[in-house]
């Protein structure tokens, strides 16, 4: 069964931008659950923009499998020691993207990263590598000793046209090539209620992560209870 781990990191977006105390993604992320989302996802990043540690301390207590995304700093890796997650996703990390951008280079990182795979898997951490459809990142992620790649379907989810099919079976062909190999395949990045229909046609999948478009969705869905709501207390006013 594919199985869906929900990225909440948006919700913290949202109460950081007022630093205040809501939304509380972990609130978000045990109703995630409560839906049946198979696990959490949260990126604890180096400048905290969004999950705050104190979130972190809190999921990996709450959520039963909880997956968390960090780059390859000592740092992070203490944290994550520490919190022991279900499993850890490494990816690339930049101070001036909105976003991750791009998977982590595997092959240029491999000093570092085969080391850091080994401490998480030592702490019984699973461990799952961010990574563009790319044979030789594939190769070079199994060689650091990963159970999972992750494989990045930002740039399947942002074409158009022609070039749709093109991203398309270059995910198809990692995926084929990464269980030839011998490692194990989930997706993310950028994946919604209209391209999984495309993500689908991948093969060999066993999970993926998706934030915005959930949380994005989910926004929408609640705005009619949440004004009603309000209009409901306003309703009280005797002035
Ligand atoms: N997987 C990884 C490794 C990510 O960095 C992200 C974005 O935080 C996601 C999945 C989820 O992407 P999106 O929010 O576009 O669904």
């Amino acid at each position: 069964m594919l199985k869906l781990g929900v990225n909440i990191d948006h919700v913290a977006t949202l109460r950081q931008a007022r630093k205040a105390v809501f939304p509380d993604p972990v609130e978000a992320a045990l109703i995630c659950q409560k839906a049946g989302a198979h696990g959490i996802t949260a990126h604890l990043r180096e400048d905290r923009r969004h999950i705050q540690d104190s979130d972190m301390k809190k999921l990996a207590a709450k959520v039963r499998r909880l997956n968390m995304e960090m780059a390859v700093t000592d740092e992070m890796l203490l944290i994550a020691a520490r919190l022991k997650p279900h499993s850890c996703c490494l990816v690339p990390e930049k101070r001036q993207e909105l976003t991750t951008e791009g998977g982590l280079d595997v092959i240029g990182g491999f000093k570092k990263i085969k080391p850091a795979v080994k401490k998480l898997q030592k702490a019984g951490i699973v461990v799952s590598l961010f990574i563009d459809p790319d044979k030789d990142q594939i190769e070079a992620s199994r060689e650091c000793g990963a159970e999972f790649i992750e494989l990045h379907t930002g740039s399947f989810a942002e074409s158009r046209g022609r070039k749709t099919e093109k991203e398309l079976k270059r995910l198809v062909d990692a995926a084929e090539f990464a269980d030839k190999i011998g490692i194990n395949v989930n997706a993310g990045h950028g994946i919604d209620y209209e391209n999984i229909e495309g993500i689908l046609r991948i093969p060999h999948l066993r999970e993926l992560n998706i934030g915005h478009s959930i949380v994005s969705r989910a926004v929408l869905d609640g705005m009619h209870e949440a004004v009603s709501e309000m209009l409901k207390l306003m309703r009280r006013y005797r002035c």
